[in-house]
């Protein structure tokens, strides 16, 4: 596409034109103080910005966004900020997660609806990335994802402190009576000590890592800490290259492709990454119509090594990661594991782009020939409980437990489950699987991280810091423990984990990637069809939506009618 004919932008369309609708885009144009100089024939750059102060880890989004101006300006394009809503991890209720095809809608429909011809994307907090890439990958416009970076590491009485982890960690010692409520509060104001994600491997450092190797961010951005003033400099580089990519592309169908989404897997692998990207990569791959489903992650699993030793599964940050040569490093140093010709939106390929990249600490990047362990940290299990499939992050479990047989202790639901698990009289013994239900897509609503369920109490006190917990539910990318996610189908929908009864065997085989139900087929069957539905009752608005369409965790959890590629006709301008 030529860069001289402005006819070639998309934008055109709408100040281009000498019709009454483009004079009245033009009126507007300068309405906001532009003129010719700044609008005509320039591409425009749509920045959806994820700030808000409910966000606390996108609160520096305020001056990122000014970097990618000054980025677009220097190219000769036009910056045009478009505020987008965050769904931030903590405070969104009921989880996050319900929120993330909301956003993806929104991303998808601003960047269609409007005149931009390169979007960038800025997100960061869990479900951001997933969102704005699915939305961008549907609305076929390029973009450029630009990663909030993580925070700074937490610290307290001289420890360091990793988000998420360290508070499970220290709620269990809190119930078990080892923490006074000072040294709680405590670590409250030590944790969490600067703008940026969860500087643990969760879901934000798993997926703005995956965005990266995809080829949707400036090279090495994804480990850049939020308060490094490297993560300016590499924003207001995604500005310039966004009018360039307005010109000439890639558009996000052509960087995910299935080869890149081989190399998500490779790298969530690698670096011990979050049991949340499975959910969030199968529902991008379905937004880009890529065949891509749970046997691949398996696959990819079985033969790629942990070489990142980062918490929750193992024992540094983000910062750590960053200074050892951060994510370029680490696919340099795994490079015959990828396919290193995909193309990138810099409009280098993945090999171009990490060609001298150098790991500088052995130890937080382990190299290929000394993993922290010889298969990835994901492994994806089926049997008579989970069909269609169940994950279990076995990187960050307890090895003895990974092959247990033990007896249900079944709740209900998330109440129930907050009720009973600290009672003294729960029949409960560190050999019990906890099981939780009605806490997937459908029945919670929204797939909360609930399936970290807490040791009971007195368990806690006899100094069980671990068991076998299996739910419907996902938990956060920052939890550890044996705990098997994403039963599906879930038990709202019909799934073997609604015949679950107290005391029933349940089995779980990581090594032959089983779960099964030691209870008879008829048995399981007469259980189910003698079981009250359970009443999912949403009589309006945005719930209702999402629980007559989302789908189940094996498929990414997206609505049935935003999967595939069949494009969307641009609207009509008149
Ligand atoms: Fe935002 Fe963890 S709370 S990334």
């Amino acid at each position: 596409m030529s860069r001289q004919d402005p006819t070639h932008l998309r934008s055109y369309r709408w100040y281009g034109p000498d019709s009454l609708r483009a004079f009245g885009h033009r009126s507007r144009a300068r309405q906001s103080g532009l003129g010719d100089s700044d609008f005509a024939g320039k591409p425009v750059v749509g920045i959806l910005n994820t700030w808000t102060d409910l966000n606390s880890c996108h609160l520096h989004f305020k001056t990122t966004v000014e970097a990618i101006k000054r980025g677009v300006l220097q190219e000769g394009g036009l910056p045009m900020e478009i505020p987008v809503m965050s769904c931030g991890e903590t405070l969104t209720k009921p989880t996050s997660m319900l929120y993330r095809n909301f956003l993806a809608m929104e991303a998808e429909e601003m960047i269609r609806a409007n005149p931009v011809d390169a979007a960038v994307l800025l997100g960061g907090c869990d479900k951001s990335t997933p969102a704005l890439l699915m939305g961008a990958i549907s609305a076929g416009v390029p973009a450029i994802y630009v990663p909030s970076g993580p925070m700074i590491k937490g610290n307290w009485n001289g420890q360091v402190l990793g988000s998420g982890a360290d508070v499970w960690k220290y709620w269990d010692e809190r119930r078990a009576g080892n923490l006074s409520e000072e040294e709680w509060r405590e670590i409250e104001g030590g944790i969490a000590r600067s703008p940026g994600h969860c500087m643990t491997m969760g879901t934000a450092a798993t997926m703005t890592a995956l965005a990266e190797t995809m080829g949707f961010s400036i090279p090495g951005s994804s480990s850049v800490p939020a308060m490094d003033a490297n993560h300016a400099r590499l924003a207001a580089e995604a500005g310039r290259q966004a009018v360039r990519n307005a010109w000439e592309g890639p558009r996000p169908g052509e960087l995910a492709t299935r080869k890149a989404f081989e190399n998500a897997v490779v790298v969530d692998m690698a670096l011990g990454g979050s049991t949340n990207a499975i959910v969030h990569l199968l529902a991008m791959a379905g937004r880009a119509g890529i065949n891509f489903n749970l046997d691949d992650f398996d696959v990819i699993s079985r033969k790629t090594p942990l070489l990142a030793d980062l918490r929750p599964s193992g024992r540094f940050l983000m910062d750590d990661f960053y200074g050892a040569g951060g994510l370029c490093a680490l696919l340099n140093r795994m490079g015959n594991l990828l396919h290193l010709d995909v193309p990138t939106v810099n409009g280098m390929t993945l090999g171009e782009n990490i060609t001298g990249s150098r790991v500088f600490n052995d130890e937080v990047i382990r190299n290929c020939d000394n993993p922290l362990a010889d298969d990835g940290g994901t492994a994806v299990l089926r049997g008579n409980l989970a069909p269609d499939g169940a994950v279990i992050k076995h990187s960050a479990a307890t090895p003895e437990l990974l092959q247990h047989t033990g007896p249900a202790v079944v709740f209900e639901d998330y109440n129930d489950l907050a009720a009973r698990i600290d009672d003294p009289e729960l029949e409960v013994s560190a050999d019990s699987v906890l099981v939780l239900r009605n806490a997937g897509p459908v029945g919670a609503p929204g797939m909360p991280e609930w399936g970290m369920l807490p040791i009971p109490k007195k368990l806690l006190e006899q100094g069980v810091r671990d068991m076998v917990r299996i739910s419907d539910a996902r938990m956060s990318g920052t939890s550890y423990g044996t705990c098997v996610l994403h039963i599906a189908p879930e038990s709202a929908a019909g799934g073997t984990l609604a015949a679950v009864q107290d005391g029933d065997l349940i089995t779980l085989d990581v090594s032959g990637r089983r779960l099964e139900l030691d209870v008879p087929e008829d048995e399981i069957k007469r259980r189910l069809a003698a079981s009250d539905e359970r009443t999912i009752a949403y009589a309006r608005g945005y719930t209702k939506l999402y629980t007559e369409h989302v789908t189940q965790a094996d498929r990414g959890c997206d609505f049935d009618f935003l999967e595939g590629d069949e494009p969307t006709p641009e609207p009509e301008i008149h």
